[in-house]
């Protein structure tokens, strides 16, 4: 493939840095906006990206993508939106709805106008398995009703429908996926497997919200990576992106502990609002029409996390420890 200009936003979050990472392999020029958010630690997005800085391939736009001017400047000269910036999370969403409303359903809005007015040919879109919520029955295809249980996932469905709205009426090329539970090297550290391999790790107690019975299915996010690259050349509407193959959290702890060696042990709290019950990905769509199946086991993607948490644990202890 020729060299292309691409615009990830919020790429510099967990998932939008392991894409722009992907395309900067690829020999593609990438433009970053983000604004650093501080819905968790932005010291930890600057690191994402610090692999990226001084890469001639490579432009930081740091602001936020609603600003028209800014996210004028972003798009010239590029072809492929990945859109990744989002206020991403369920739980805070059911404390404060309106923040990812502004960002997640009011920005995409703003996004997809800018785009009509320069030559981008497709914008990817993140969306989420949240915008499905109430099972009725399982694994969801992309015909099962969208019910959300959380104003996230009502604000990743307004933007789905926006993103189709305007292939509609204004013909500009747009596909959602709709991820499933992401993991792996960099992620959010409110997810959680994030939380609970580094609690395994101290050997410290896992905390699960509710009975720990709820499913996950939880997807690779080099899987993930994969599709949005296919979706360049492929693909319009939407498709669910997942494993297809959920664990239940009481599961996932008992993994996380015994991968990791770990004499933590489990704990129950109140369950959380906002949490659907259960989620399972049919990714028979993705394969038909993308040739896209997921490739990382649980078990796999699990033990390379543990590994890979492990290493940058060391790594940071590396880094203060007193110079000689
Ligand atoms: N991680 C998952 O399990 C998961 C599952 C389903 C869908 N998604 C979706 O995938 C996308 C990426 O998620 P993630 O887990 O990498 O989250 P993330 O929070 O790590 O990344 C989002 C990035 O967007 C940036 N951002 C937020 N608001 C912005 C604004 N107004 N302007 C510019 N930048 C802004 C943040 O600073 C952050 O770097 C999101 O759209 C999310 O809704 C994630």
């Amino acid at each position: 493939m020729a060299q292309i200009r691409c615009l990830v936003t919020g790429g510099a979050g967990f998932i939008g840095s392991h894409i722009i990472e992907n395309l900067l392999k690829l020999g593609h020029e990438v433009v970053c906006i983000d604004n650093f958010d501080v819905y968790y630690d932005p010291q930890l997005k600057r690191k994402n990206i610090d692999s990226f800085m001084g890469n001639e391939l490579f432009e930081l736009v740091e602001g936020d993508f609603r600003n028209r001017g800014l996210l004028k400047k972003a798009l010239n000269g590029v072809e492929y939106v990945f859109h990744e910036a989002a206020q991403a999370g369920v739980r805070i969403s059911v404390e404060a709805p309106m923040k990812p409303h502004e960002i997640n359903a009011t920005g995409t809005l703003n996004l997809l106008e800018a785009v009509l007015d320069s030559d981008v040919k497709k914008v990817i879109n993140a969306s989420s398995s949240s915008v499905y919520g109430k099972v009725e029955y399982l694994p969801f295809d992309e015909n099962h009703p969208n019910q959300p249980v959380s104003p996230y996932g009502v604000s990743k469905l307004l933007a789905e429908h926006y993103c189709r709205v305007f292939e509609e009426l204004y013909g500009l090329k747009t596909v959602s996926l709709r991820y499933f539970t992401v993991y792996g090297p960099r992620m959010r550290p409110d997810l959680a497997i994030s939380i609970f391999t580094k609690a395994a790790l101290k050997n410290k107690p896992i905390t699960i919200f509710g009975n720990g019975e709820k499913t996950r299915d939880f997807t690779h996010v080099d899987d993930i990576v994969r599709a949005n690259l296919i979706c360049m050349e492929k693909g319009s509407g939407v498709y669910n992106i997942g494993a297809g193959n959920s664990i239940s959290i009481n599961e996932l702890a008992r993994k996380i502990i015994e991968i990791n060696k770990s004499k933590s042990t489990i704990f129950y709290a109140d369950p959380v609002k906002g949490d659907a019950e259960h989620t399972l990905a049919s990714s028979e769509k993705a394969w038909k029409e993308l040739g896209w199946k997921p490739e990382v086991t649980v078990k796999e993607g699990l033990e390379r996390y543990a590994k890979w948490m492990s290493n940058s644990r060391k790594a940071n202890q590396m880094l203060f420890m007193p110079i000689q």
